[in-house]
């Protein structure tokens, strides 16, 4: 059976794009930033994921605001990489598993999640820079990924993504076949891109958003999503990202590793990593 070993929560900025591709992981401003993965990275070298499930936002690649589904499952064997403008460099294609895709999909449905499949589908940085800061030889496994619409509104609520995450974690611990399966956050933490809060960062409660997502995550969902904009940013809202990839978690969660920077291109740069134990069984009396 497919087994979920963790999930990691971390930033998709485009500029991290043109930084990895200029090896700039040393550089005074990036440093702190990028040795945010080495705990990640020594933790994937003895956990081997076969697979992940990659939970992010579409910025308008394959979805625009004419035609934006709130939630859409890739159900492809290759997802390519396009961007939409930001001058960052496109990576490889990330390999899918179409019947693993499949038998997710069928877990949401049947859970009343009405999904939009999509047997092609392009990635953008918000699947690829998460990707390549993971696995910096690019040999990434293979990918699921999830598109939330944390765009145009109205967006799905707190509460239905973390929803959302544990139908997904449901299904994936149902599939038949042996994979070891990380599940993937990506977007946030605070930041707004423009209008008269451009450059807004609450750190304060980014801190709290990592702290009860890590022991409580059913805690975060009093906050309606004007809230979550008020508190977090217009884009701060990817958090519901990092909302599905915890859901997803089915078993005890454990936080091994926490990385937060201010600022990265006016964002709160952030990475969690959590492991996800299996529950043990209470023993009938
Ligand atoms: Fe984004």
């Amino acid at each position: 059976m497919a087994r979920i070993i963790g999930g990691v929560g971390t930033t998709h900025v485009p500029s991290i794009g043109k930084a990895i591709a200029e090896k700039k992981y040393n550089d005074p401003y990036w440093r702190p930033f990028f040795s945010g993965f080495d705990a990640v990275h020594t933790w994937l070298a003895r956990e081997k994921p076969d697979a992940i499930v990659v939970f992010s936002n579409d910025h308008g690649l394959n979805f625009f605001l004419d035609k934006l589904p709130t939630f859409a499952v890739g159900a492809a064997n290759e997802y390519r990489n396009e961007d939409e403008g930001w001058g960052i460099p496109v990576s490889h294609a990330a390999r899918g598993d179409a019947a693993f895709s499949w038998h997710i999909i069928n877990g949401l449905v049947a859970d009343s999640f009405d999904i939009t499949m999509c047997q092609e589908m392009l990635v953008d940085h918000a699947v690829t820079i998460p990707l390549q800061l993971m696995w910096p030889d690019g040999n990434w496994p293979l990918i699921v990924p999830v598109s939330i619409n944390t765009v145009q509104h109205p967006l799905p609520s707190m509460a239905r993504c973390l929803e959302l995450g544990r139908s997904v974690g449901r299904a994936i611990t149902s599939y038949p076949q042996d994979l070891r399966v990380m599940i993937l956050g990506t977007g946030g933490l605070s930041h707004q891109l423009d209008g008269e809060r451009a450059g807004f960062i609450n750190k304060d409660f980014d801190t709290l958003c990592m702290d009860q997502l890590a022991t409580d995550p059913e805690a975060l969902t009093r906050y309606t999503i004007p809230q979550l904009v008020e508190l977090a940013g217009a884009q701060g809202v990817e958090f519901l990202n990092w909302m599905a990839m915890r859901g997803a978690l089915t078993g005890t969660v454990a936080e091994l590793h926490r990385n937060y920077h201010i600022p990265i291109s006016n964002t709160a740069a952030a990475t969690v990593l959590y492991e996800n134990r299996p529950r043990l069984l209470r023993r009938a009396a």
